[in-house]
């Protein structure tokens, strides 16, 4: 890195934190404007042949509709293993950029849609693929292991792609071949997979804007109302923020900790969108969101403003004219960013990995 290597990270947060307070949500519905919507889209899901592929993040109006028509509901790694091996001529991926991106990568020859192309990601703005392949050219004796959260084009320099859901796994397996490790873009997640498998990483230093917030401050003072509850945290969270958690995984895995906890209280460091899930999960316990920094308001309050984007009208939109909804990605990236995603889930489906998702 040059010697603006303290100023750009900077610069760039400063970028994303306006981008957050600019992501557009949909406008609040009625009853029965909601279920007009549903009867609409319904129909031309199935006049289209398209399935809806979903994030446990966004709004549980959209879950729920995918559950209703035999979508998908799920973590990212689940995301793109169920949309490459469905038959449907459509995929209509409901999260963020990247999710519709991989699903494009690994079926060309599928239409994918998105409600918004304008839903980002702050671990995808955090790391241009210009920067990223002057990172990896600086250290070609290293395997580039890259999060899922990312452009096309940084995944296209990756030998691995990895998700939170099998990230430890894939480190593991790299670590007893003797490959050294550069692994981009989430610190937070970089660095706990470095603790537990004791892997050489050098890390990238991107941070989600949602994890990023959490406060172990907040957390020791609300478990000190609730001294009997458990705490769930995804890995992008602050390292002090891990180290209280009784589970820690990705989202998936997070709903499974729910469903076996013996506890009646859950604090939950993730995105506040898994709650939908979580609760047919864990139904009777009490869900309650982890506590954010307090930097006089909390920026994203455990809910990311991109994954929020989404809603009924701009997937109805969608589907009844695809124009600025169909996701595209140059075909020579398709054909090297293939490669590292179908590793990935190759190693995924041998571990079963990808089948021991909860159930829709
Ligand atoms: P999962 O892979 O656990 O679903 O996480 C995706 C994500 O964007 C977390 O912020
Ligand atoms: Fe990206 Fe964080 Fe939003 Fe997940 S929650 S999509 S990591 S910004």
């Amino acid at each position: 890195m040059n010697d603006l290597s303290t100023q750009i990270p900077r610069l760039r947060e400063a970028v994303i934190q306006r981008l957050v307070a600019q992501a557009p949500q949909p406008a609040p519905l009625t009853t029965s404007e909601a279920d007009a919507l549903v009867t609409r889209i319904k129909a031309l899901l199935k006049a289209k042949d398209a399935v809806l592929v979903v994030h446990f993040y966004v709004d549980a109006a959209l879950q729920k509709l995918a559950e209703e028509t035999g979508g998908r509901v799920s973590d990212s790694l689940d995301m793109a293993d169920f949309g490459s091996r469905h038959a449907a001529k459509t995929l209509v991926v409901i999260g963020v950029r990247f999710m519709g991106e991989t699903a494009k990568i690994l079926s060309p020859e599928k239409t994918v849609l998105m409600p918004t192309l304008q839903a980002e990601c702050s671990l995808d703005l955090g790391c241009p693929a210009e920067d990223f392949a002057a990172f990896c050219d600086q250290h070609p004796d290293r395997t580039v292991v890259v999060y899922a959260n990312t452009s096309a084009a940084v995944k296209a320099r990756a030998d691995w792609i990895v998700t939170s859901s099998n990230a430890l796994k894939i480190v593991s397996h790299l670590k007893e071949q003797g490959e050294k490790i550069l692994w981009a873009p989430d610190r937070h997640l970089g660095r706990y997979i470095q603790e537990q498998t004791g892997a050489d990483m050098l890390l990238w230093q991107g941070e989600c804007v949602v994890h990023d917030e959490f406060s172990a401050e907040g957390l020791r003072e609300l478990l000190r109302e609730h001294p009997d509850a458990e705490v769930l945290v995804h890995p992008e969270s602050p390292k002090a923020v891990v180290q209280m958690a009784h589970a820690v995984g990705s989202t998936s895995q997070l709903i499974k900790a729910a469903s076996e906890s013996k506890a009646d209280t859950l604090i939950v460091a993730t995105d506040r969108g898994i709650f939908y899930k979580m609760q047919q999960a864990a139904p009777g316990k009490k869900l309650i969101a982890a506590p954010t920094l307090n930097r006089g308001t909390c920026n994203v309050c455990a809910h990311c403003p991109w994954m929020a984007m989404n809603g009924l009208q701009n997937l109805l939109a969608a589907l009844e004219n695809p124009q600025g909804h169909e996701v595209e990605v140059d075909t020579a990236i398709i054909e090297r960013a293939r490669l590292p995603i179908e590793r990935m889930l190759a190693f995924s489906r041998g571990q079963g990995l990808v089948t021991a998702q909860p159930k829709d």
